[in-house]
C-alpha cells in the first residue's frame, strides 16, 4: 500500500449470501464487533423483495440497535435475505443523529449505501447536486455518495458502471459498500484510503472494514487497495468477484486471498471478564510473552529482531533516533528513549505525530532513525508524520500490533508487537507490547556497542521473568479496587515518577482521564516544588510510582513535601522498599515485585495503575470499554 491518506473512523460491513438467510443477526453481531471504531450512532439496510429496508439507532450498536426496536420485531431479524450492510458511526461531518446514522439512501429510495472516510469534495458535489434537484436528508459528506450514483444512473444503463462513475468524482478517502434494489445479490464496494478487506466463504462475501469481523466466517480474505472496487454478487448459486482498479482508467485486476493473520476470535469476546478493558488488562502477561517469543537468544545474550538483519550497519552508525507517535504509543516512545539512552550512547527524541508533521526537522537524515510506534497503524496524524519523513529521506522503523495496516506496510522496517486484537479504547495490552519490543530494540543496539554479553543475558532474564511478576500484581486487583473506592472523594490527583517512570505516570494520568473524565497530571517528582505542589492540599491525591531504584532517596524527600502540604499520596514501589518508613507512612500503598533490573519496572508499575484507572471509573459509573468522544483509531486530523 503506497498511497496513504487521512482515513476516517467508522466501521462499516456488507454481506451477500448465496442462499437467503437470516443476515440481520449477523450484520449486528458484526457492528458490534466494529464498535470500538466508533459508535455514536448505527444503523443497516437490507433488501427484502426488492425494497431497501433501514433501521438506525443512537448509540453503540451493542446497546441500541441490538436491544432496540429491531430485535423485537423477529419479522426483521428471522427475515430470510441474501443482501445487507451496516454501519457504526464516528460523528465527523454532522452530529450524531439518526437522520445522519448510515445507511444513506437516494432520492428514489433505491440505493443504500455505507462509507467509512471523508469526502473533502462533498460541499461542492452537494450543490450541484442540489442544484439539479436532489433533496439532502442529513448533514454528511456520505449522503452525496449514493446521490451521485442516482444522477449517474440517468446517464449509464448498469449499476455497476453508475457507481464506478459516482466514485471517480470523490476526492478524499473512503471505504463504500453499496446496494442496489434492483440488482439484489450484489455488494457494490470501493476502497480509497480507508480499509476494506473482503471475507471469502463457500455461502458468503462478507466485507468489513476490520478483519475481526471476518474471522467469525473465515481466514480467507482479500484486502482491497487503494483505488480498487469489488463487485461481488451470487447469481444461480455461485459466488462471482470482480476486482477493478479506477486509477487514471478502468481496468479489471486480479487478487489472491490472503490468510488472516495476529487476530483471533478469542480477542472479540469477553471470555467471562465484565469488560474487553479489563480483559486486556489480565492478558498482559501472556502479551508480553508472546512479544518475547523468539525474538532472544539466551545464549549470545542479544536480541533476535528479524525486522533489523539487513540493517545493522545502519544502526552502528546510528547518532539520533526520533519516535512519532500519539497517545498511549507516544508515553511508549518515552519509555523508550529513557530505555534506549540507558543502554547505549544514542539521543532519542519523543515527537508527537501531530506536531512533528508541521515542523522543521533539523537531524542528519544518513545517522537517524525514526521509529513510529503505533497499536492500530491507522492513526492519520502518524501516517502524516511518516510520510512526511520519508519525504525527508529518513529511514523508518515501525513498532505497530496491527498487520497489514499502513503503518506496517509503510515503514521501511520494524516489528510487531503481538498483543492481538485490542478492543478496549483506552489502550493497555498494546502499550506493554510497545514497551516489550522497545526493550529488545534497545537490547539489540545496546549489544553493537558497549553492552557485555553477560549484561545482555541479564535484561533477557530479566524481560522472561516479567510475565510470572505481572501474574503477581493481578492478584492485587481486589486491594487496588479498595483503594479507589478509598480515594472516591478526592477533588484532584496527580500521577508523579522520576527517570524512567515519568512515561508511565503520563501513561496513568492518560489513562484516568480517558476512563473517569477527571482531569489531572502528570509530572516528573522533582518538578513539583515548581509549580504544581500548589495545588496539594487535603483533597489532593499525589500517585506516586517509586521502586527503590537509584532515585528512590530522593522520591521520599518529595513525598515529605507533599505530606507537609497536607496531600493523600497513594505510592507504588516495590517489596523491597516496603518496610521504609516513608512508604509505611503512605495513606496507601502497592507493593509490587522486586526485580533484578530497575529499567524494566516500568512494565509492571503500570498494571495496577490501569487497574486503579479502570476501579476508579468503574465506581463513577463510567463506559470503560468505550469512553465518550473517543474512538479506538483516531483516522481523522
Ligand atoms: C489511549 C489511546 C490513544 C492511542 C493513540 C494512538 O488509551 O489508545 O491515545 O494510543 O490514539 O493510537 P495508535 O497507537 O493506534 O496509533
Amino acid at each position: 500500500m503506497k498511497t496513504l491518506s487521512e482515513v476516517n473512523m467508522c466501521g462499516i460491513v456488507g454481506i451477500i449470501s448465496k442462499e437467503p438467510q437470516e443476515l440481520v443477526p449477523n450484520i449486528i453481531t458484526a457492528l458490534n464487533n466494529l464498535e470500538y471504531r466508533g459508535y455514536d450512532s448505527a444503523g443497516l439496510s437490507f433488501l427484502d423483495t426488492s425494497t431497501v429496508k433501514t433501521f438506525k439507532c443512537l448509540g453503540a450498536p451493542s446497546d441500541n440497535l441490538e436491544k432496540g426496536e429491531i430485535y423485537a420485531k423477529t419479522a426483521i431479524t428471522n427475515k430470510k435475505i441474501t443482501t445487507a450492510i451496516g454501519h457504526t458511526r464516528w460523528a465527523t461531518h454532522g452530529k450524531p443523529s439518526i437522520k445522519n446514522a448510515h445507511p444513506h439512501l437516494d432520492c428514489t429510495g433505491r440505493i443504500a449505501i455505507v462509507h467509512n472516510g471523508t469526502i473533502l469534495n462533498f460541499e461542492e458535489l452537494k450543490s450541484s447536486l442540489q442544484k439539479i434537484g436532489h433533496t439532502f436528508k442529513s448533514d454528511t459528506d456520505s449522503e452525496v455518495i449514493a446521490h451521485s450514483i442516482e444522477e449517474a444512473l440517468k446517464h449509464e444503463k448498469k449499476f455497476e458502471d453508475a457507481f464506478l462513475h459516482a466514485i471517480k468524482m470523490l476526492e478524499g478517502s473512503f471505504g463504500i459498500v453499496a446496494i442496489d434494489k434492483k440488482n439484489p445479490g450484489t455488494l457494490y464496494v470501493a476502497k480509497n484510503g480507508s480499509p476494506i478487506n473482503i471475507g471469502i466463504t463457500d455461502t458468503m462475501f462478507i466485507v468489513a472494514s476490520s478483519v475481526n469481523v471476518l474471522l467469525h466466517y473465515t481466514k480467507h480474505y482479500i484486502p482491497l487497495s487503494d483505488k480498487e472496487c469489488a463487485i461481488l454478487s451470487t447469481n444461480k448459486g455461485i459466488l462471482h468477484q470482480e476486482i477493478l482498479q479506477f486509477k487514471d482508467k478502468i481496468q479489471p485486476t486480479s487478487k489472491q486471498p490472503k490468510l488472516i493473520k495476529g487476530a483471533s476470535v478469542e480477542d472479540m469476546s469477553k471470555e467471562g471478564f465484565e469488560s474487553f478493558m479489563l480483559k486486556e488488562i489480565y492478558e498482559q502477561p501472556k502479551t508480553v510473552q508472546a512479544t518475547l517469543l523468539g525474538r532472544y537468544n539466551k545464549k549470545t545474550g542479544n536480541a533476535v529482531l528479524g525486522g533489523l538483519t539487513d540493517h545493522e550497519k545502519c544502526l552502528k552508525q546510528l547518532i539520533n533516533i526520533i519516535t512519532i507517535s500519539c497517545g498511549t504509543a507516544n508515553n511508549a516512545g518515552k519509555a523508550g528513549k529513557g530505555i534506549i539512552e540507558n543502554l547505549t550512547d544514542i539521543n532519542v527524541r519523543n515527537e508527537i505525530a501531530s506536531e512533528f508533521r508541521y515542523q522543521k526537522h533539523n537531524f542528519k537524515q544518513h545517522n537517524s532513525l525514526i521509529v513510529v510506534i503505533s497499536q492500530s497503524g491507522e492513526t492519520a496524524d502518524t501516517i502524516g508524520a511518516l510520510k512526511v519523513a520519508q519525504k525527508e529521506r529518513y529511514k523508518t522503523f515501525g513498532i505497530v500490533n496491527v498487520v497489514g495496516s499502513a503503518v506496517s506496510t509503510e515503514t521501511d522496517t520494524g516489528e510487531f508487537t503481538r498483543a492481538g486484537t485490542e478492543i478496549g479504547v483506552a489502550s493497555t495490552k498494546a502499550f506493554v507490547a510497545q514497551l516489550t519490543v522497545l526493550y529488545l530494540f534497545a537490547l539489540k543496539l545496546a549489544r553493537m556497542r558497549d553492552m557485555e554479553k553477560d549484561e545482555g543475558k541479564h535484561l533477557i532474564s530479566t524481560l522472561e521473568n516479567i510475565p510470572k511478576h505481572m501474574q503477581k500484581v493481578l492478584i492485587l486487583d481486589k486491594e487496588i479496587k479498595k483503594i479507589a473506592h478509598k480515594f472516591k472523594n478526592i477533588k484532584n490527583i496527580s500521577f508523579l515518577g522520576r527517570g524512567i517512570h515519568v512515561p508511565i505516570a503520563d501513561e496513568a494520568a492518560l489513562k484516568f482521564k480517558e476512563l473517569t473524565y477527571i482531569e489531572c497530571g502528570s509530572y516528573p517528582l522533582g518538578e513539583l516544588k515548581h509549580g504544581p505542589i500548589a495545588i496539594v492540599d487535603k483533597d489532593h491525591l499525589s500517585v506516586i510510582i517509586m521502586p527503590k531504584d537509584d532515585q528512590f532517596a530522593l522520591s521520599k524527600n518529595s513525598i515529605e513535601q507533599i505530606r507537609s502540604k497536607g496531600g493523600k499520596v497513594l505510592i507504588i514501589t516495590d517489596k523491597s522498599a516496603e518496610k521504609d518508613p516513608v512508604i509505611q507512612k503512605a495513606d496507601a500503598t502497592i507493593i509490587i515485585p522486586t526485580i533484578k533490573q530497575n529499567i524494566c519496572y516500568p512494565l509492571l508499575e503500570i498494571i495496577p495503575l490501569q487497574l486503579f484507572a479502570y476501579h476508579f471509573a468503574q465506581q463513577l459509573g463510567m463506559n470503560v470499554d468505550k469512553p465518550r468522544n473517543l474512538a479506538k483509531s483516531v483516522t481523522v486530523e
